[in-house]
């Protein structure tokens, strides 16, 4: 996958060097740039903000440096001023913002299947709308918002939907059976895990983990997921009652439980 990022703040990025989708970057698994958007203006002092029209506080992205470091980015297509469409299947580009859709894990693995995603991190009180109205008449254009809070701009969420993106693209976790039984996977959070010493601090692992009977252990992880959802997530649960919730089709609990 090809990861295009644009910030004013590149070295925000430099995590992205290291662990998991370091390795990733390493093997060629994904291939990362990030744009200075500071490298599209023309002025002295790299102007990329300018106060809002219709007054009130703080101070807009301008469109000129956003155009053109995007011009730069998406493929080489007819008339940029024109706004003429991008080729199908051109990049998806994702503009985080507290206004957005809300990034989910059906998102992440969505996105996980796009070859080329361009984020356009915002700062200040956002990117002047006509960037995003140009783009979009080009070509796929999502606003995401990482939650219901107010971040100070977009790269903290990049990171975060990159890291979970990331992880998806077939290869970059060494072993893909972990994915499967992960919260959120299968819209219920995950069971507790538990390792060695089997006692700690007058603390016991559930017994049923030590019984090495497969069946009761899928079981009572079944049971943990629903009961830790119903508890801190009521709100991911199914509305009616609890009947459908079996564990994936493919998953170990339910190989484990057909024995
Ligand atoms: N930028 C500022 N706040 C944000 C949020 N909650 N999600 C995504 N991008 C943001």
């Amino acid at each position: 996958m090809r990861i295009d990022i644009i910030s004013i703040f590149p070295e925000f990025f430099g995590v992205l060097d290291i662990s998991l989708l370091g390795r990733a970057r390493q093997a060629g698994l994904i291939d990362l740039d990030v744009h200075n958007l500071r490298d599209f203006t023309h002025d002295r002092h790299n102007t990329v903000d300018d106060t809002p029209y219709g007054g009130g506080a703080g101070m807009v992205m301008k469109p000129e440096p956003w155009g053109e470091a995007l011009d730069s980015i998406l493929p080489a297509i007819g008339d940029a001023d024109a706004g003429t469409p991008e080729p199908a299947g051109g990049p998806v580009l994702i503009f985080p913002s507290p206004a957005g859709e809300q990034f989910t894990q059906a998102m992440a693995r969505e996105l996980a299947n796009e070859p080329h995603l361009v984020f356009g991190c915002g700062r200040y009180e956002g990117i002047d709308q006509r960037v995003v109205d140009h783009f979009a008449a080009r070509g796929r254009v999502r606003l995401v918002s990482l939650g219901d809070y107010v971040l100070n701009g977009g790269e903290v969420a990049v990171m975060a939907m990159i890291e979970a993106i990331g992880r998806l693209i077939p290869g970059v976790v060494g072993n893909p059976e972990s994915l499967v039984e992960e919260s959120h996977e299968d819209g219920l959070l995950e069971y507790p895990s538990y390792t060695k010493p089997a006692s700690w601090r007058g603390l016991e692992v559930p017994p049923v983990l030590l019984s090495g009977n497969h069946g009761a252990i899928a079981t009572w992880r079944r049971q943990q997921q629903i009961e830790r959802t119903r508890l801190v997530r009521p709100d991911l649960l199914p509305a009616e009652d609890d009947a459908d919730l079996q564990p994936p089709a493919n998953s170990k609990a339910r190989r484990a439980a057909r024995g």
